[in-house]
């Protein structure tokens, strides 16, 4: 009993003696809390200082992006290849995702070889290895026939601007191939699968081994943010808010951010409490100077760093009797699982004699525990420093939710935490130690990084299929070179028809005669009032017309009609404009006076004369009874009788595109032709009288106004009216009339693109397949939020601003989406002008005989106005598909108001010359 008793003494004493002597050699590795948590708190600057889009270049933390968004939520599924490179295994994997909405993975795998000469040779060898391997797995397994989505899981610090595209910074850990290093990884592994012509593999997304750790833990608890390797190598990736994630685009949500923390301290931060063994071991490494936090704590280096302590206490003397043996000279001659052995609780001792005898030492029973010790003091110091780094995250991500207390779970992977005995519980104590306020859940992945890396390329993999969905939708409004030279010579084939005895009773392209003959010579003087009526505005105007100088002085009001007279009677509607007519004489002091009117009508009219206008069809948002059919000159004269309060000289009704014109002629005599893109889209220009059946006599000219928004109601543009155009059209006023006008003016354009919303949304690619009240309102989107959409000068967030305000609640990926429809739409809108515009002016061009025409086009209406790419696309299709004509556009500073006073002008002296005669 004693003789056991004094051998307890002897050993406890023994063990106590050695304890000390090594804990007094490697006094430099043991770290205080204090100094752990000076290394948290200069690891949580070295976050910022990655974040930051200035900072980030110089940093030694990169915290790169990596484009995964969100956490796996249980929708995904599907089959998938993964490929594992880059750990202590090399993995060919088949993931099987949830295929009857439980979840539920299950995956096939087979390891293969890394060979140091494949590793650490040329770069093309390397993945045409990687690609040979998967070949051979897709046969074993007879998936060659398939198309499958591959995630690589590639750990390794790249840097991603999407999640299918990795430029690798530098090697780390153990492989060093040639040629790699600030290229795309993705892409040269795509081309080493050429090779094999019968693979057919799609690489969907690169992931850090790291984020699919956390993925995979995400998939069972969802409160996992963080994932943590610490195996071969040792980083670590958390959910950081995008608003802080300067190097991405965006502000909203958050997105994965792999730290790299593997090279904390390579500028220097680290020196204090750095040793002569971590200088020596970063010597002898593959890269030197690099990754010095991530060779104090990992797999790859924590056994070399043990030798290389025994081999300096052995030539100190102070282990093994002060012999040292040929095998404890050669580098990674101890490893970690070696490490983790001596440290085992019950046989750790008997371990460790065995392991020090295989390398041909003779170790004494103080020697094994003295060796024991070493192995505790440097696993400690990695799990230590682990959790310093790791706190740090920890408290990033608190502080980020504002939160007093995080409740949150951290998902890790890597052999040494798995197959050393200690090492997780050291670590996680460490951590709550440093970090009271979170209560952390540490959760092993027991699957690997691939079944989080396939969690990824399942999101992939259904954005890519909705990608495609949607380019489906947007394919439709886009037009070929060929499509719009035919539609440029349909058009000019109807215009021909319109202007033609035979044909024009059934032209869909009227070609109404104006009786407009000359522009203004600038002999015009005098006082006019002018109505403009049918844009986004109706107006009243006074117009001073001085002769001589050119010079006209205008005042106008502007008055709403409401929807309730546009579609009421027309009586109501002729009152209402006479009403307002009083009001602005009232306004001016005006009552009384007598002046000559010219009246801006902006719908089809037959006219026989200048004074006269037959109404043909109303045309975009107007209905009002009892007008179609009846000249409107009288419906005014008759409304103005009705009130008896004034008299008024109703001299000229004219189109909006001829007011137009008329305004630009005033200022460049070249101006032959008027176009408007506003609320409907028509087109004016100078014909020769020649050419015109329809009125007598063919000296000089007349302006023709088209009306050539009734172009495609014979069908004949069919071939390009979409679903949605359809839609537009049977909800309109005036279903099967206006084809060319719904297809390309703004009171039409903010409708398709809300049928194309409604749709992509049933098809559950927009807005979460939810269809607001807001959404099935019609008229939402006007022009100018058409417009504000478009615009390149808007943040992604401000299309999102503008969005919520018309009450769509969209995120970041549904804005995208609506600014790219918006765009479709309006850019064939833009280029179906041009196509007719190339019409109108090759027509001219050819009836003049010229070579080449130069030629002015008053242009006015607010989508041509407000639109950010419109007139650009517009001015750029007329340039290709009318290449002999050089076209101006003078944009209508003063609208056509302007425009009917001068035609009024113009006809009050012709009726006083004629008088005279
Ligand atoms: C595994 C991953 O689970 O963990 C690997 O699938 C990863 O890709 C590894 O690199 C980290 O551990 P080790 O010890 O293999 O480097
Ligand atoms: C204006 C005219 O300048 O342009 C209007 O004065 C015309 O009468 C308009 O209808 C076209 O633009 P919108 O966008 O107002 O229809
Ligand atoms: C190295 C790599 C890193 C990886 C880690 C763990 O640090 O640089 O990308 O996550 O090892 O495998
Ligand atoms: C409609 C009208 C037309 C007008 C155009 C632009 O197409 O029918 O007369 O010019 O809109 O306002």
């Amino acid at each position: 009993m004693f003789a056991v008793h004094l051998m307890a003494f002897y050993f406890t004493k023994l063990k106590e003696d050695q304890i000390k002597k090594v804990d007094r050699f490697l006094y430099h590795m043991r770290l205080s809390d204090e100094t752990l948590l000076d290394i948290m708190a200069r690891f949580q600057a070295e976050m910022q200082k990655g974040l930051g889009k200035d900072t980030n270049p110089t940093a030694s933390v990169k915290m790169l992006p990596t484009f995964v968004r969100a956490i796996p939520d249980g929708s995904e599924n599907g089959e998938f290849l993964s490929l594992d490179l880059g750990g202590s295994k090399f993995r060919v994997l088949k993931v099987q995702v949830s295929e009857e909405g439980k979840r539920n993975v299950q995956m096939e795998s087979q390891f293969y070889p890394t060979p140091n000469e494949i590793i650490r040779g040329n770069g093309t060898e390397l993945f045409e290895y990687v690609a040979d391997c998967l070949a051979d797995f897709m046969k074993t397994k007879e998936l060659m026939q398939k198309k499958l989505p591959l995630g690589l899981t590639f750990s390794f610090p790249c840097k991603q601007t999407k999640l299918e595209e990795g430029i690798l910074l530098s090697w780390t850990k153990k492989f060093k191939a040639r040629g790699v290093q600030g290229t795309d990884v993705v892409s040269s592994l795509t081309n080493a699968m050429k090779r094999h012509q019968d693979l057919d593999v799609d690489i969907l997304a690169l992931v850090n081994d790291t984020v699919g750790t956390m993925m995979t833990c995400a998939y069972d608890d969802p409160y996992c943010e963080v994932g943590v390797i610490i195996g071969t190598g040792t980083n670590a990736c958390y959910m950081e808010d995008m608003s802080n994630i300067d190097l991405v685009e965006g502000d909203e949500g958050r997105m994965c951010v792999n730290t790299e923390w593997g090279a904390f301290g390579d500028d220097g931060a680290l020196e204090d409490i750095r040793t002569e063994f971590d200088r020596e071991l970063d010597l002898g490494s593959l890269n030197p100077g690099k990754q010095l936090f991530e060779k104090m704590i990992s797999g790859l280096y924590l056994g070399e760093l043990v030798r290389l302590i025994l081999l300096k206490m052995a030539k100190a003397g102070l282990l093994f009797g002060g012999e040292k043996s040929s095998a404890l000279h050669i580098k990674g001659k101890i490893e970690t699982r070696h490490v983790a052995a001596m440290e085992r609780y019950k046989e750790g001792l008997a371990n460790t004699r065995e392991i020090l005898t295989d390398l041909g030492l003779e170790p004494s029973d103080a020697d094994c525990i003295a060796v024991q010790h070493v192995c505790t003091i440097v696993s400690f110091r990695s799990a230590n420093l682990c959790a310093a780094a790791l706190a740090a995250i920890l408290t990033r991500l608190r502080e980020n939710k504002k939160l007093v207390r995080l409740r949150t779970t951290v998902g890790v992977d890597g052999t040494l935490y798995k197959i050393h005995p200690q090492y997780p519980k050291r670590l996680h104590k460490v951590v709550r130690k440093l970090v009271p306020n979170c209560d952390v859940r540490f959760l092993l992945s027991e699957s690997g990084s691939t079944k989080g890396a396939a969690m990824v390329t399942a999101v992939a993999s259904r954005l890519q299929a909705q990608r495609k969905q949607i380019d489906k939708v947007l394919a439709l409004f886009r037009l070929t070179q060929e499509q719009l030279v035919g539609i440029r010579n349909k058009m000019r084939v109807e215009f021909e028809y319109g202007l033609k005895k035979d044909t024009h009773p059934l032209a869909t392209v009227k070609m109404l005669p104006t009786y407009v003959c000359g522009m203004p010579d600038g002999t015009e003087k005098g006082k006019f009032l002018a109505l403009d009526l049918g844009g986004t505005n109706f107006r009243v105007l006074l117009v001073k017309i001085r002769s001589g100088r050119r010079s006209v002085r205008m005042y106008n009001k502007i008055f709403a009609i409401p929807l309730e007279i546009m579609q009421g009677t027309g009586e109501e509607l002729f009152d209402h404009i006479v009403q307002c007519i009083a009001d602005f004489l009232d306004y001016m002091g005006l009552k009384g006076a007598q002046l000559p009117l010219g009246f801006t009508f902006s719908f089809p009219c037959r006219q026989a004369s200048i004074d006269k206008g037959t109404l043909i069809e109303w045309t975009k948002g107007f209905k009002a009874t009892d007008c179609e059919g009846e000249d409107v000159v009288d419906m005014l004269r008759e409304a103005i009788k009705r009130r008896n309060e004034f008299d008024l000289d109703i001299v000229a009704v004219v189109n909006d595109t001829v007011g137009t014109m008329m305004t630009c002629g005033y200022e460049d005599s070249n101006c032959e032709v008027g176009l408007i893109a506003g609320t409907g889209s028509n087109m004016c220009y100078m014909e020769e009288m020649r050419n015109i059946e329809l009125v007598e006599g063919d000296e000089g000219k007349m302006c023709i106004n088209t009306e050539w928004g009734g172009f495609g109601d014979n069908g004949c543009l069919d071939d390009i009216h979409t679903q949605y155009d359809k839609e537009v059209d049977e909800g309109s006023l005036n279903p099967g009339k206006q084809r060319y006008e719904k297809m390309t003016s703004g009171m039409y354009l903010g409708e398709i693109v809300r049928q194309i919303l409604i749709d992509l949304t049933k098809q559950g690619l927009l807005f979460r397949g939810q269809i607001s009240e807001r959404l099935r309102t019609r008229g939402i989107f006007e022009t100018k939020f058409l417009s504000q959409i478009e615009s390149d000068r808007l943040a992604l967030l401000q299309v999102r601003r503008i969005l919520q305000q018309l009450g769509l609640d969209s995120t970041c990926e549904d804005s995208i989406v609506v600014k790219e429809v918006c765009g479709a739409v309006s850019r064939r809108a833009a280029q179906l002008y041009g196509a007719g515009l190339a019409a109108i002016v090759e027509k001219r061009r050819e009836d003049q005989g010229l070579e080449h025409m130069r030629i002015t086009v008053g242009v006015d209406g607010t989508l041509y106005k407000l639109h950010p790419h419109f007139s650009r696309i517009l001015r750029e299709t007329v340039k290709e598909l009318a290449p002999q004509c050089d076209v101006m556009f003078m944009l209508s500073e003063d609208g056509s108001g302007k425009g009917a006073a001068l035609i009024t002008a113009v006809a009050k002296r012709l009726q006083q010359a004629q008088r005279e005669h």
